[in-house]
């Protein structure tokens, strides 16, 4: 049996993302409500969250939508400013008691829910302070994950602490083309990375030791992965050593610049050269902080890259001419989820949970009011079956979270990109199922089987 009986199958959001609200109940702003909110903002259409998919007042509408779905498990991120309005100090009770609800209302409906403590959401005021780049933040961190684990970890089970740091850091401070939309230093960035680390271990530690009942704890990378180009020992050897490569423009986007240091407890060859005065190795014990362990390897990922060398430009990834592409010209590489899934436990020697994945299409609501997404459902069922292969082989997968539930804001390509299995028009908020949500309904009552079909 590829998949166990206890597979969870689930679908995921964030918080900027879908909740809207963005200044209701006591929220503070976050760096992404003030930057799509500045006047030279570089979000496509200069569009911003402050509606999204209205999620903060509709909740138990998506909740009984989730539940249609027949989804196991629902993930979601917390709003650092929902919880601390000014990302320390006090605390903000409507805040708590939105998540406690949505907690809630998922149990209720036989739904797991997971918790991303942090997805990109960062406090304008603690941005203001520093941000990633003042240590301080690790311990404001810390405050900010034991208040959720103490409100919600009764019920909470599942927790990633923090998205794709190759992103928020990555294209955020160091590409500049995410907020804060500001360029660092390889210095800075090395402190920023460290801090992050540091955080991200912290805020394990801080589960184990508050939660109400035993918790499930990883983070939810991403990172190039590269598919072999044919069986033989040697494409193999080499698309593992890419998809681990510590390559000098891209390391910040790379997976071993990031899950080197939390699985293996060292930074990848190459960086202590590369950094030269600007590094400096952690103590032991912020080692023993930064691998503190974690129950299994979080996957987002989309598209295999080809390309090393164009890992640093975030424009494409090397793809061949005309190769199939979606809707976010992303790569149609099914394969990449056998491979990365087999490349990442072989490395880090723990369980796999795809986090991520998913694809963007040209979706409408046709003429019969329904939004037909085949499109959605090959990708879906090639990539799934790839995974399941890697089930097949061995390799020990403990789940899959689509991305997304919701068509929703996709950061600074605004709402144009829907990614969703639930379709939302932004004018009215109305949801209506995609094919490839009754479709997905299917695989996850038969518990794979139906990818076969
Ligand atoms: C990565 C991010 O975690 C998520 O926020 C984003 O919308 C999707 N992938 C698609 O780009």
């Amino acid at each position: 049996m590829p998949l166990p009986k206890d597979f969870i199958w689930g679908v995921a959001g964030a918080s900027y993302q879908v909740e809207g609200a963005w200044n209701e109940d006591g929220k503070g702003p976050s760096i992404w409500d003030t930057y799509t909110h500045w006047r030279n903002s570089p979000v496509h259409n200069h569009e911003t969250g402050d509606v999204a998919c209205d999620h903060y007042h509709r909740y138990k509408e998506d909740v009984a939508l989730l539940k249609e779905m027949g989804v196991k498990a629902y993930r979601f991120s917390i709003s650092w400013t929902r919880i601390l309005p000014d990302g320390i100090g006090s605390v903000n009770p409507k805040g708590i008691e939105f998540y406690s609800s949505l907690v809630d209302e998922l149990i209720k409906n036989g739904i797991e829910p997971m918790v991303t403590i942090y997805h990109w959401d960062l406090p304008q005021s603690i941005f203001d302070r520093g941000g990633w780049l003042n240590p301080e933040i690790i311990g404001w961190f810390e405050n900010y994950t034991k208040i959720v684990v103490e409100a919600l970890s009764d019920r909470v089970k599942y927790w990633f602490t923090i998205n794709e740091p190759q992103i928020f850091i990555g294209l955020g401070c160091y590409l500049g083309v995410m907020a804060p939309f500001k360029k660092y230093t390889d210095g800075e960035i090395f402190r920023m990375s460290k801090n992050v680390l540091l955080a991200h271990g912290t805020a394990v530690r801080t589960i184990r030791k508050y939660s109400k009942q035993e918790a499930k704890i990883s983070y939810a990378p991403t990172g190039p992965s590269f598919i072999p180009d044919n069986d033989s020992p040697e494409a193999i050897e080499e698309a593992r050593a890419k998809t681990f490569a510590f390559d000098k423009d891209g390391y910040v986007l790379s997976n071993s610049w990031w899950s080197d240091p939390i699985f293996l407890r060292k930074f990848p060859d190459g960086a202590k050269e590369f950094f030269g005065p600007d590094f400096s190795d952690f103590t032991e014990e912020e080692w023993d902080i930064v691998q503190s362990p974690l129950d299994f390897y979080g996957m987002n990922i989309y598209a295999a890259m080809r390309d090393l060398s164009k890992l640093s430009a975030a424009e494409g990834n090397g793809e061949l001419t005309g190769e199939p592409l979606t809707a976010l010209k992303w790569t149609i590489t099914p394969e990449v989820l056998y491979w990365s899934a087999k490349f990442m436990h072989e490395r880090y020697k723990v369980p796999v949970m795809i986090t991520e994945n998913g694809c963007a299409c040209t979706d409408s609501v046709h003429l019969d009011g329904k939004v037909h997404d085949p499109q959605r459902i090959d990708f879906l069922k090639r990539y799934i079956r790839e995974f399941y292969k890697a089930g097949e082989d061995g390799i020990p997968l403990i789940g899959y979270i689509h991305w997304s539930f919701m068509d929703n804001f996709e950061w600074a390509e605004g709402y144009d990109p829907r990614f969703g299995l639930v379709y939302i028009n932004y004018q009215t908020q109305k949801r209506t199922l995609k094919d490839s949500a009754y479709w997905y309904k299917e695989v996850i009552e038969t518990n794979g089987e139906s990818l076969w079909k």
